[in-house]
């Protein structure tokens, strides 16, 4: 008896799961990059130059337009070439090679990255090929942007945008503006620009506004 229970609860949790995957895979299918190969080609040269500075130079990225997302590295006459779906993949796969071939690292909390080996080290004759294991890599949470980044200037935001591109992000929260949607709401039902004001939160509490479990602000 309790092993028929455990098995028919273990199917209405199977069920309630592919019901959720199929609902997240439907209301995300249109979540990916609309820019052009050619504008994703330079934004992640852009980004080389910035992470590797003049050593970027010895790196040729190439974008593919794909059906799935791919990356691949092979080497040439001193030369990495990386060739990818879109910029983040590329992007990953840079970072892959940073990691493993070059051992140098980028993270939060600071960098390596100093005497990169020149000439770069070469990877297998084959080419290395790298794919992200899953399909949606989601990154924040609600809070963050009140909490870590309310005060970020655009020279930290790069960063961590680069740094989000390295590791593969390609969903990342940005409910940017969520306070300019629910104004006009406001205003459509009513209220007025006083009243509005008072409910929104400061800078560095918009999350818990949004959130609903603050309104307006003591200053
Ligand atoms: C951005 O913020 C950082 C850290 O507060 C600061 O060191 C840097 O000078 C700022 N950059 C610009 C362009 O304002």
């Amino acid at each position: 008896m309790h092993l028929i229970k455990a098995v028919l609860l273990l199917t209405t949790v199977i069920e309630i799961g592919s019901f959720q995957k199929h609902y997240i895979e439907k209301s995300l299918s249109p979540v990916r990059s609309y820019t052009a190969g050619h504008e994703q080609e330079t934004a992640v040269a852009q980004l080389l130059q910035r992470v590797i500075g003049e050593r970027s130079q010895d790196v040729v990225v190439s974008i593919l337009p794909a059906a799935s997302e791919f990356a691949t590295l092979s080497y040439a006459g001193k030369t990495l070439k990386i060739t990818g779906s879109d910029a983040v993949s590329v992007a990953f796969a840079f970072n892959h090679y940073l990691k493993y071939y070059c051992r140098k690292q980028i993270s939060w909390a600071g960098d390596q990255i100093s005497d990169i080996p020149n000439p770069l080290p070469p990877v297998p004759a084959e080419g290395v090929t790298i794919k992200a294991g899953v399909k949606y890599r989601y990154y924040q949470n609600v809070c963050t942007v009140s909490y870590s980044s309310v005060w970020w200037n655009w020279t930290r935001w790069e960063r961590e945008i680069d740094w989000m591109a390295l590791n593969g992000i390609n969903l990342p929260l940005a409910f940017t503006g969520q306070e300019a949607i629910w104004e006009r709401v406001y205003k459509k039902l009513g209220c007025s620009d006083e009243d509005i004001k008072k409910h929104f939160a400061g800078p560095a509490f918009l999350a818990w506004g949004r959130m609903g479990n603050l309104h307006g602000w003591g200053g």
